[in-house]
């Protein structure tokens, strides 16, 4: 996969993506990512990528030249999704992270001051992206939580410890309670049925942990939640 990020602070993304998984996994050439400044696609002597709003008001607007001679320098393929990311876009999902770990390249427009001149969301944009309903200071670390939500995802990121199968979000429930040693920590035990040996029961209690912790936290999941055979047959005991 390919991921390009438009955006006047190039450095906050390079530097975000140079750690730990996301590193390693451009490393392994799993993905490509590559961070671009629209300043470089301006012509005026102050390189300015913002003005003042038509109409009045209060901030400045990103003008639409340097961002779309951004994008058009990188010459995407018809299918690719070019995503601004903005408060006003729908909130991003983990069903929403799968369905962009699909593409073959991906564009994400960082936003800053009052937001884009509307006609990079009309003529450009194939996506907007919001990570939550809170007001940044730009869309960099937005992109980068999207990235980051993305590649992990792409085969062969993740080991097979650390891998997406058991995340929350994956069967549309939170994770169950983990421990690991000691057994006591300042008086607090464990559950003991995790030192039972008993991989029946411990599963059944993971089960359980999570109906009661989706419950009891998250309604909204609770109330969506498709239940197997044998998840109806926890929930009665
Ligand atoms: N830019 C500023 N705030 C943002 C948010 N919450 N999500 C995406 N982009 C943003």
């Amino acid at each position: 996969m390919k991921i390009d990020v438009v955006t006047i602070f190039p450095e906050m993304i390079r530097s975000g993506l140079s750690h730990s998984i996301i590193k390693r996994a451009q490393e392994a050439g799993r993905v490509q990512v590559a961070a671009h400044d629209p300043r470089d696609h301006t012509t005026d002597r102050h390189r300015s990528t913002d003005d003042t709003p038509y109409g009045g008001g209060a901030g400045m607007v990103m003008r639409p030249g340097p961002i779309f001679a951004a994008v058009e320098s990188l010459e995407p393929p018809p299918d690719a999704r070019i995503v601004m990311l903005t408060p006003q876009g729908k909130t991003l999902t983990q069903a929403m992270a799968h369905e962009f770990a699909q593409a073959s390249h991906l564009i994400l427009l960082c936003g800053h001051y009052e937001g884009f001149d509307e006609r990079v969301r009309e003529h450009l944009a194939t996506d907007e992206i919001s990570i939550g309903d809170y007001v940044l200071t730009g869309g960099e670390l937005p992109a980068l939580v999207l990235i980051d939500a993305v590649v992990r995802l792409l085969p062969g990121v993740l080991g097979s410890e650390e891998s997406a199968a058991g995340d929350t979000f994956s069967d549309g429930l939170l994770e169950y309670p983990q421990y690991t040693r000691p057994p006591d920590f300042r008086g607090w035990t464990i559950p003991e049925v995790l030192l039972s040996g008993n991989h029946a029961a411990i599963a059944n209690w993971r089960r359980k942990e999570q109906f009661r912790r989706t419950q009891s936290r998250r309604p909204d999941l609770w109330s969506a939640f498709q239940p197997s055979k044998s998840d109806l047959k926890l929930l009665k005991q």
